[in-house]
């Protein structure tokens, strides 16, 4: 549809045809059983019939056939034809389900993030959706919130990088088998106080600025259309009628022209955050805000005809909203096809394909995390005849994360299965141990009985795997814990295990960093396989055995404890710093330290170990003065010192020594994912620019300073490989 034949649809809607556009629904409202389950508080939005004919989208509409016949029917019935907008949550695949994206930002792989995103939108767009509320690009820095899971971790480069790969494997080139893409949650949803999903936030603009907007710019410079406001207040003002952010940064300074959708329901919250007297204020504030389309709630239909008739909102604002939607419906090819994709024959053929699944155990591979390998206890031989496999993520199948969209448990690999394909000849001594129930209810004596029991057959076995973590529905969303340690069963059984067998490895899953100090010191090789998707048991037993190698690096700081949190690299130094390495006790009562804690993290940002090791050269520079239009090139040499070929992602970290507000120690710059045979080493050059230096100063201003720099290059954020430079103005 060519602009004049929109504005001309435009001007001949009616108000009602208006305020429907501007309104989502789930599919369970047209079509029995169509949809996923609800993603928020209730169903009922107080809509009547005769609305819900002229709605604009639906959300979790599941199945071709389902979105092909509500399109027909809905079309048929609708007085302008207009088609609605299918969107869904596919976030870490449609049916064959990848890592969930915390572990994939672990492999730290922009093409293999590109592929997996490329993957899913292929088997969703077969299946009836146009938009995915993907990619989630919330810094995460606090474990106990539960979405970190949905998130690519702390950093903002990582989450730069890895939101635009998401999108573009989405969006594509538009063309066959692509969806759209909706940013969220817009933003800094992902800084809750307290770590608790929906709380409030509180961020200076710097850090917000700095730290937290950039994955939303990347992502919607990467060709997202759609961006979703956040559940939670910033200062105290609800993200969904937050004008400053909304209008004056997101429309005035980056120029957004697309479509904005609420969360769901949180056109309703703003009232239930205080921040609204009447359900009629509630339909008029994000008006305001540029938030075009309201997602199950019906605020919008139910209250702007007299926000209208009483001039608290514009004809003008409706038009303007309305424009949008139609023209990401027009962007999407819509009106000349309303069902897009959607083919059931071909979504049959190409969804969990040998080739789809190949990919997302590839992915599980390379996301799974090796934090600690004590001699080398990993990988187990292949020829042993005997190996127990313990704990309740022995046979589970529920690894496949939390967002998991029409994925399924039972399609899911665990790593009994995974291993028995393995190892078809090899007896495996099975025992679940306990439940990873969170809350326990067993009294502790049957909890020492059992664990005792599973502990006994560890004596039989050549080799131990003790399988245990967070159970993929104990995180997401909703799903904050303000404890991050094991629940009492699993470290009950670790105990026993490991007392009894410390040469069994530890295979971890969950979606965080987990307070893992109860049995970490006892054991001496920990996997950490996160969800790991469909395939996570086959990945697993690759891992175990040798026929992977670990390469994955911490997206996410591992702290301590749950005291330790927010914990993150990118930290400042304080004026208090911590002279010493991190010891207990008193070695400087008035320093920023922790009595009885190092304030150092357990595993850093960007650690994970290999099978093989890596010995990283010093930093050199082709300069050590940087020009404002000039550049400097900073290389290392990256040798691979072991005996198996391996993959190693490099970092390259720089760190502002003097600005006019404190700056981080680090801040990630760049990564490159190499590969290398034993015995072989390569150069890896990073190069930095005037413009990679800027930040938001005293002033607000997005500026460089001139003088000292340190570019590092290594192999996590601990590293101290580094070489000075100045910048000169
Ligand atoms: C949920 C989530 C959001 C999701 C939406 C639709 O509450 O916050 O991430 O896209 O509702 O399911």
């Amino acid at each position: 549809m060519t602009n004049e034949q929109l504005e001309q649809l435009l001007s001949e809607l009616s108000l009602e045809e208006k305020l429907g556009q501007l309104t989502q629904c789930e599919a369970s409202f047209f079509i029995e059983n169509a949809g996923l389950a609800a993603t928020g508080p209730e169903s009922a939005i107080g809509l009547k019939p005769e609305d819900l004919k002229l709605m604009g989208s639906v959300l979790n509409c599941v199945g071709a056939e389902n979105c092909i016949k509500l399109q027909r029917e809905f079309m048929e019935n609708h007085p302008h034809h207009i088609p609605l907008i299918m969107m869904d949550d596919v976030i870490h695949g449609y049916r064959t389900q990848y890592p969930i994206p915390l572990a994939l930002a672990c492999a730290f792989d922009d093409e293999l993030t590109e592929e997996c995103a490329r993957m899913a939108s292929h088997e969703a767009a077969l299946e009836g959706v146009h938009v995915t509320f993907a990619p989630m690009v919330d810094i995460s820095r606090d474990a106990r919130w539960g979405r970190c899971m949905e998130s690519c971790g702390e950093d903002t480069t990582l989450t730069k990088r890895l939101g635009a790969a998401m999108v573009r494997g989405f969006v594509g080139d538009g063309g066959e088998n692509t969806v759209g893409s909706c940013v969220k949650h817009f933003c800094a949803y992902g800084a809750p106080e307290a770590g608790r999903d929906y709380n409030n936030v509180e961020l200076s603009e710097r850090t917000l600025r700095q730290t937290y907007l950039p994955g939303y710019k990347a992502a919607l410079d990467a060709g997202a259309h759609w961006i979703m406001p956040s559940f939670n207040s910033i200062g105290h003002l609800p993200m969904t009628g937050n004008s400053y952010i909304l209008k004056d940064i997101l429309r005035g300074e980056w120029g957004f022209k697309g479509a904005a959708i609420s969360d769901y329901n949180a056109f309703r919250e703003i009232q239930w955050h205080g921040a609204a007297e009447t359900m009629k204020d509630v339909a008029e504030i994000p008006r305001h805000c540029g938030v075009d389309m309201e997602m199950m709630s019906g605020t919008t239909i139910l209250h702007s005809k007299e926000l209208l008739a009483e001039g608290r909102i514009t004809m003008e604002e409706i038009d303007t909203s309305v424009r949008r939607i139609l023209q990401e419906k027009n962007a999407l090819g819509l009106f000349e096809n309303p069902f897009r994709f959607a083919n059931a024959d071909a979504a049959a053929d190409y969804i969990m394909s040998d080739a789809n699944k190949a990919l997302a155990l590839r992915a599980a591979e390379e996301s799974a995390v090796l934090l600690k390998n004590d001699g080398a206890l990993l990988p187990f031989k292949k020829d042993i005849k005997k190996l127990a496999l313990i704990g309740p993520f022995a046979a589970e199948k529920g690894i496949k994360g939390f967002w998991s969209c029409v994925g399924v448990d039972e399609e899911t690999v665990s790593v009994y299965e995974g291993i028995k394909a393995l190892l078809p000849d090899t007896e495996i001594l099975l025992d679940a141990g306990c439940s990873y129930d969170l809350l326990n209810t067993t009294p502790i004596d049957v909890l020492t009985a059992n664990a005792k029991k599973a502990a006994a057959i560890a004596k039989e076995a050549d080799a131990v795997l003790l399988c245990i973590g967070e159970y993929q529905n104990y995180s997401g969303e909703g799903n904050s814990r303000a404890e991050i340690r094991l629940p009492l069963p699993q470290r009950i059984l670790a105990q026993e295990v490991l007392s009894e067998n410390p040469d069994a490895a530890v295979l971890l899953f969950g979606g965080r960093p987990q307070d893992i100090s109860d049995f970490e010191p006892l054991t001496r090789a920990i996997l950490y396989m996160w969800q790991p998707g469909t395939m996570g048991g086959t990945a697993a037993a690759h891992l175990v055995f040798g026929d992977a190698v670990p390469c994955g690096k911490l997206s996410m700081t591992f702290p301590r404890s749950v005291g330790q949190v927010p914990i993150y690299y990118a930290h400042q130094t304080t004026g208090r710093a911590i002279k010493d390495p991190d010891i207990p006790g008193m070695p400087h009562p008035f320093t920023s330290r922790y009595m009885d804690m190092p304030v150092s993290p357990l595993y850093a940002f960007g650690h994970g170990l290999s099978y093989t090791t890596f010995e990283y050269g010093p930093v050199t520079l082709n300069t050590d003065t940087l020009t404002e239009d000039g550049s400097i090139t900073a290389t290392a040499t990256v040798k691979n010192t072991g005996n198996v070929t391996a993959k190693e992602s490099v970092q390259f970290y720089v760190r502002d020594l003097i600005g006019s507000v404190a700056r981080p120690v680090k801040e990630l710059k760049d990564f490159k994912k190499i590969t290398l045979a034993p015995g072989e080493e390569k150069t890896v050059s990073f190069t930095v620019k005037e413009e990679d230096l800027r930040y938001w100063d005293k002033d607000l201003q997005y500026v460089s300073d001139a003088g000292a720099f340190h570019a590092f290059i290594g192999p996590d954020s601990d590293t101290q490989n580094y070489a000075g430079f100045v910048l000169k103005k």
